[in-house]
């Protein structure tokens, strides 16, 4: 395979600068402009015959504008004689659309996998799906990454005696699982049910969280409503100390103003796999970053060294 090339949309350019920044390449530019129709428009501009591409785009608001702009430059690759094309989405935004839970809806995570290929993807990275099976939707291979490790890195030689590890739902509670022995702790996790996309119910949490320190860990904060229902419910259990963590802090709609409002939590930890703007910054926000794990990842893509490896 020859030389690795970089390019990224406008969705995330801090990040794929770190990563190349950890893969000693350089982020090849990419214009993108917009015509007076409204339509996008896309040249690379570097020479990527035969080269391994990676093109960089987490899909984040506006998230229609950012898939349409990745659409185009894996299109653009494709053209351009790429020897291979990944598609690097460190947040996939559409895997929250996984199931047919209501009447006539589009399982649109399927669909955007579809479009990925047909745009000419040859390969996806991608991190902490919302769902394990959306990594099956693809047609083409799909690294997987979660941010488990980094995360965990970060509360290593702290203090964690009588704490516990808490998800907010069962759909993550494997991965807070995971997170818990990572940390060598307990788990427990709540019994959520979603009203609508702003407010969540938890019924109940299982687990013996009663007077500890807990860690409540979630895939992604959106607007928040989890969260501060999670939280409600363990102070209703005299919880002590409280440090929230996610790998995606989206952070939309009201979630800032919800979390600050949420007295009692000491740490709020999550990751650059999407950009966190000033404003959305609180001070006891820490930002850890997924930069050299994506370097990592794309190194063995492109060597054909194993990736799963990267986490045992
Ligand atoms: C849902 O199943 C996810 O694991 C998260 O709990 C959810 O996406 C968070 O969204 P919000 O912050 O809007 O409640």
């Amino acid at each position: 395979m020859n030389k690795i090339v970089v390019f990224s949309g406008n969705a995330h350019r801090e990040l794929a600068a770190a990563l190349c920044k950890r893969l000693k390449v350089r982020l090849s530019p990419a214009a993108i402009t917009t015509f007076s129709n409204n339509c996008l428009g896309v040249q690379l501009e570097v020479n990527c015959r035969q080269a391994d591409v990676f093109i960089v785009q987490p899909l984040v608001t506006p998230v229609q504008e950012h898939l349409m702009e990745l659409l185009l430059m894996l299109d653009a690759a494709r053209g351009a004689s790429a020897a291979r094309i990944t598609a690097v989405i460190p947040h996939f935004a559409y895997a929250r659309s996984d199931k047919k839970d209501a009447p006539r809806i589009s399982i649109a995570a399927r669909l955007v996998a579809d479009l990925l290929a047909t745009a000419g993807a040859n390969r996806v990275l991608t991190m902490t799906l919302h769902s394990e099976q959306v990594h099956g939707f693809f047609s083409v291979p799909v690294d997987h990454l979660n941010a488990l490790q980094v995360l965990a890195q970060h509360f290593r030689g702290r203090p964690l005696k009588n704490t516990i590890v808490v998800s907010p739902d069962l759909g993550n509670a494997k991965a807070a699982s995971h997170f818990a022995r990572m940390l060598n702790l307990p788990v427990a996790a709540g019994s959520k049910q979603r009203v609508s996309d702003d407010r969540v119910v938890i019924d109940a949490i299982v687990g013996d969280v009663d007077g500890k320190h807990v860690i409540v860990i979630d895939d992604e904060i959106a607007n928040g409503g989890t969260i501060v229902e999670v939280l409600e419910k363990l102070r209703e259990r005299q919880v002590k100390r409280i440090v929230v963590v996610c790998t995606h802090g989206l952070f939309t709609g009201k979630a800032i103003e919800r979390l600050r409002g949420q007295a009692g939590v000491e740490e709020i930890v999550t990751t650059d796999t999407v950009p966190i703007p000033p404003h959305k910054r609180l001070p006891n926000m820490k930002i850890l970053s997924v930069a050299p794990l994506l370097a990592l990842a794309i190194r063995h893509i492109h060597v054909g060294a194993s990736v799963t490896g990267l986490f045992e």
